[in-house]
């Protein structure tokens, strides 16, 4: 298996001078000791993780809200010992934006490199491409083609010859209700490049645990937030979605000493009345209708 342990360390060729600036920005993030993965999944990133030692990788994760895409991406950067950037894909609105701008310094013009440059020629590093999707211009998108493709180099007239290092790994994220349409030539090119996790929402029993040793709520508490947040997720009619991250917004309320009435108001928009009615049918014994999609594990080193 590949392991970077140094890579933590590397410097971008040639940048020297710049290096501690880099390593501010350049971290390797720190871990999540409370994050489940499918097992299937955390199988394929170690195989990603192995595969971006002989050619690159790239990979989209896809998936709701707050479904843990972003954390994910930080917790295979620290698992790894890979540093880790992120970057705004749905902010750009050129090309060019990604790699620095022509700056002012006492009448004079100067280009200002920006952390991307210095991230993608970084040993190892781990690229986070944020609403790959949202990108306000798809001429924004046409540099991340060029490091993204086979030859991953990119000329920058600024730069010259911009080439992706050796194990450097990109993750696009991306919210599923926007999917690539297919349809449009710009986002079926993307797609292309890419390997894909999707992630699901978690099991009953395994968001418990989460909100469990992340709150510190009894089990019982816990599952009476989760028969609840369920109850809204599976209600159509509601039309609310309910994310991890609201789960813990409420689980961490109630662990404070709100009532669930209370952690469902301050945290969900919902009227009153359909929250009384929801409250009334918690008591009511609900069906696990989930499927199985095989076992999940502690996604930790
Ligand atoms: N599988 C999981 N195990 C433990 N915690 C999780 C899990 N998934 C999500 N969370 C928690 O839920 C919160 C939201 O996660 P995260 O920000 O990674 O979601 P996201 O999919 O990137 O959201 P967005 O769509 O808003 O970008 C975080 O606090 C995260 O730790
Ligand atoms: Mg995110």
């Amino acid at each position: 298996m590949q392991k970077p342990d140094n890579i933590s360390k590397a410097k971008a060729p040639g940048r020297e001078g710049k290096v501690p600036e880099m390593a501010r920005q350049l971290r390797v993030p720190s871990l999540d000791p409370h994050f489940f993965i499918l097992e299937e999944d955390r199988k394929n990133l170690e195989r990603f993780a192995q595969m971006s030692g002989r050619h690159p990788v790239n990979i989209l994760i896809t998936g709701n809200q707050g479904c843990g895409k972003s954390t994910l991406v930080r917790q295979f950067a620290c698992i790894h010992n890979r540093p880790m950037a992120t970057f705004q894909v749905g902010l750009l609105l050129e090309s060019g934006q990604l790699f620095g701008q022509q700056r002012l310094k006492e009448g004079e013009t100067y280009y200002h490199e920006f952390l991307f440059p210095r991230a993608i020629q970084t040993p190892g590093c781990v690229v986070h491409l944020e609403e790959i999707n949202r990108s306000e211009s798809p001429h924004a998108l046409n540099e991340l083609f060029s490091v993204l493709s086979e030859d991953r180099s990119i000329w920058v007239d600024e730069l010259g010859f911009v080439e992706v290092a050796p194990g450097v790994i990109f993750f696009a994220t991306m919210n599923e209700g926007e999917q690539f349409t297919g349809t449009d030539a710009l986002d079926a090119a993307l797609k292309d490049r890419f390997y894909r996790i999707h992630l699901e929402y978690l099991p009953q029993a395994v968001e418990r645990e989460v909100l469990e040793r992340k709150t510190g709520l009894d089990t019982n508490t816990a599952n009476q937030v989760l028969t609840l947040v369920n109850k809204i997720r599976e209600n159509r009619e509601l039309a609310i979605s309910v994310s991890i991250r609201h789960s813990l917004m409420i689980a961490e309320l109630v662990s404070h000493g709100a009532s669930l009435r209370e952690a469902l108001v301050y945290s969900l928009q919902i009227s009153r009345d359909t929250l009384e009615s929801l409250l009334l049918s918690i008591h009511v014994a609900t069906a696990q209708t989930e499927t199985d999609r095989g076992a999940y594990s502690l996604y930790v080193p």
